[in-house]
């Protein structure tokens, strides 16, 4: 279908599938979950159920089920564990479904790059690794607000993902083989991309990761990045990036940009207004679309991006690769 309903497969129906399937569901009938693919029969048989979709025991299966005419789909949403993404991209490029990949890119940087490789082998059909956050509708008013002046000249990104998921202990999140990496790797990466998305190209300069579980990945990370120069923008090289990543502290997730003209900030836990504070502390409150539609406008943006070729903000496989190289940086820095 050139345009109209997008149909996509989802391979792997755990947690984050629910909001690719809610996301679908808010598009006004622009996407369609149309097949869920998971060995989990209890997984896959739920969100078969939430949607309609035809439900495989495997992502090849579905895909054949595609190239067979059976259950033909526009692309595949892929909300695996990290550590299983090359075999499952490598099938779906070579049937020429486009993929949206949830993040981090891989586990490790040498997959991340056998990913990119992938991609760059088949120009044809987009890849794009799903960081959210380039969705938020405050992400997208800061930049502007930025690109405006509004902070004056650009100095530093504050940003910190960060919560308490004691239930993470036990799966395969913290397992260090399966995971690849821990907080850092699993909410670092999102900041690693915002950063890159907001300011541009960046490199790792420190990091200290600390450890609440025995045996386990890292549960905290504070990590320093600095960007460089984005020509063609406001932005001017030396930004400094300060990221906070947790997964046993108490939750925040905000994120500042501060300038020598004042600041501005956005809390998730207040999702519809940014705050400028100039230097003197003078607060505005501007209002903001809640960060809620980020799905959708992801899930989207990949309808667009295959249909109708739309230059969107979806983060490529490089993009995927490049912050997969500053985490990676930061695993070795903190050692
Ligand atoms: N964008 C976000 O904000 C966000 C939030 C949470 C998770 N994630 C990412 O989504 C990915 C999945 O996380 P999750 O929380 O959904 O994990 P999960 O463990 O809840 O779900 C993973 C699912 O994949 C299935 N699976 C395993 N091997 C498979 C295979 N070969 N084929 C098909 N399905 C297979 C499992 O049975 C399970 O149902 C991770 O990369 C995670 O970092 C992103």
């Amino acid at each position: 279908m050139a345009d109209g309903v997008f149909s996509i497969g989802i391979i792997g129906a755990g947690g984050i599938s629910a909001a690719h399937i809610g996301a679908a569901k808010a598009s006004d009938g622009r996407v369609r979950v149309a097949a869920v693919a998971d060995p989990s029969a209890a997984n896959r048989e739920k969100a078969a159920a939430e949607t309609g979709a035809a439900a495989y025991e495997s992502a090849e299966a579905m895909i054949a089920a595609h190239s067979s005419g059976a259950t033909p789909l526009g692309g595949v949403v892929i909300c695996t564990p990290p550590s299983i993404r090359v075999k499952l991209v490598k099938a779906a490029l070579k049937a020429k479904l486009p993929v949206l990949s949830e993040k981090p890119l891989a586990h490790t940087l040498s997959d991340a790059k056998k990913l990119a490789a992938l991609a760059a082998k088949h120009p044809r059909t987009p890849a794009f690794v799903a960081y959210c956050h380039r969705f938020a509708p405050a992400v997208l008013v800061m930049r502007k607000l930025v690109e405006s002046g509004r902070v004056g000249r650009l100095v530093r990104f504050e940003n910190a993902f960060a919560c308490d998921l004691p239930g993470h202990k036990d799966k395969w999140f913290s397992d260090p083989r399966a995971a690849g990496g821990g907080a850092f790797l699993d909410m670092g990466s999102h900041s690693l991309d915002l950063f890159r998305f907001l300011i541009g190209p960046a490199k790792t300069l420190g990091a200290v990761f600390s450890h609440a579980w025995k045996k386990r990945t890292e549960t905290a990370a504070t990590v320093l990045v600095r960007g460089g120069k984005k020509n063609g923008t406001r932005i001017p090289a030396g930004v400094a990036g300060t990221i906070l990543s947790g997964w046993a502290e108490s939750s925040r997730f905000t994120l500042s940009l501060v300038g020598d003209g004042g600041t501005l900030f956005y809390d998730y836990e207040k999702p519809e207004e940014i705050i400028f504070k100039d230097l003197l502390g003078k607060a505005e409150s501007m209002p903001v679309e809640n960060h809620g539609v980020r799905f959708t406008r992801q899930i989207v943006a990949f309808a667009d991006a295959v249909q109708r070729k739309a230059k969107t903000n979806l983060a490529t496989f490089e993009d995927g690769l490049a912050a997969a190289a500053l985490n990676d940086k930061a695993a070795r820095l903190a050692e």
